[in-house]
């Protein structure tokens, strides 16, 4: 009988579970879920080395174990830091690693252009989302943008370097799944840019997915760029007898009309089964596929918007975290001396003052 392996306990965000030596904090709060779970914009689960890139997903590490109680002197990057029995983890209660995500996140931001409107990689963009979060309106940067002549990389993909925040995860892919990766990041510091080989195109069987684990707008599929907006377009899950991959697939339709096919991605953005060229590029009539039903699709996701067959509620953690339900409505007597009852705020002509309150 196989020897039961002896769980340990970790808290993050004041909700304790019991996980596996070894798992990271980032996949002990992905079990969580919601709110808790960091963002990642380098670490992805199927690539093998990826993560450790990117610091959005820095924590605070308040307790290091039973052992050794002592905190973590500094922010960790939950993708690349373990779990200890009886570690303590703070992530949306820290203020300090909210403060520091949103540095990351203008650090991120410092080259990139903000081309949202034309971007293809609009509403589904994990730097657009983490920018909502955690970005400002202004920029304290002076010097000019990073910028690149537009490559197209083989007949399929088109690089926009200028988006590239050098998560590495398309050359992990390359490197990873198809049989000869081409490309990779060249040059070093501020020059550091993706680039192939000279000018070597990548058309190996199954390098489309560079497109699908890209979390910005770099990598982007030729045959559907500039054709339509994401939250346009209905996703259905379909399938097909494949020879090189399983063949599951996303189909976007608008009407009649498949005008792209992806790999299906799951709560995470990450890829479930990776696809292969000919299903994502050349398979775009309803007749090579057998259509399964709706893609289930998170409720937050601008995707959503018009199409709420298979849409899914995320997680809820805030209760749990904040150990209460949170007041959305809120007397504010009952919680503020400052303010008394007797005096009702549309009834003082003019803005209020301290004088009203004396
Ligand atoms: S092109 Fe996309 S996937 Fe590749 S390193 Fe840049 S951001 Fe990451
Ligand atoms: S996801 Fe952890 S450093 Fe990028």
């Amino acid at each position: 009988m196989p020897e039961e392996k002896k769980l340990i306990k970790v808290t993050i965000d004041n909700i304790t579970i019991e996980v596996e030596p070894g798992t990271s904090i980032l996949n002990a709060a992905r079990m969580i879920g919601g709110d808790v779970a960091p963002p990642a914009m380098c670490y992805y689960t199927k690539l093998k080395g990826s993560g450790g890139k990117c610091r959005t997903c820095l924590v605070e590490v308040s307790k290091g174990s039973t052992a050794d109680p002592r905190p973590m002197p500094k922010l960790v990057a939950s993708c690349r830091t373990n779990v200890m029995d009886g570690m303590e983890v703070k992530n949306i209660t820290s203020p300090k690693v909210i403060d520091a995500r949103n540095g990351v996140v203008e650090f991120l931001l410092l080259n990139h252009p903000l081309d949202c409107p034309i971007c293809d990689q609009a509403g589904e963009c994990d730097l657009q989302n983490l920018s909502y979060d955690h970005g400002k309106e202004g920029t304290r940067y002076q010097f000019a943008r990073r910028t690149f002549e537009k490559h197209s990389l083989g007949p399929y993909i088109q690089l926009h370097m200028t988006r590239c925040i050098l998560c590495y995860r398309c050359v992990f892919t390359a490197d990873q799944l198809t049989n000869e990766r081409r490309h990779g990041i060249l040059d070093r510091g501020d020059h550091s840019e993706i680039a192939t080989y000279i000018e070597k195109s990548l058309d190996n069987d199954f390098i489309g997915n560079i497109i699908d684990v890209c979390p910005v707008g770099a990598l982007t599929d030729r045959t559907y760029r500039f054709k339509n907006r994401v939250w346009f377009l209905n996703p259905v899950d379909a399938h097909r007898d494949c020879p090189k991959c399983k063949g599951k697939v996303t189909l976007w339709y608008r009407g009649d009309e498949v005008y792209r096919v992806t790999a299906r991605k799951d709560q995470w953005g990450e890829v479930m089964d990776w696809i292969c060229n000919e299903c994502r590029f050349e398979k775009k009539q309803t007749s090579d596929w057998t259509i399964e039903g709706p893609t289930k699709i998170d409720r937050h996701s601008v995707i959503s918007q018009g199409h709420y067959v298979g849409v899914q509620k995320p997680t809820e953690t805030l209760p749990e975290v904040m150990g209460r339900q949170p007041r959305l409505l809120m007397d504010i007597h009952s919680v503020s001396e400052v303010n008394k009852p007797k005096i009702h705020l549309s009834e003082l002509p003019g803005p209020a003052h301290s004088d009203d309150f004396k």
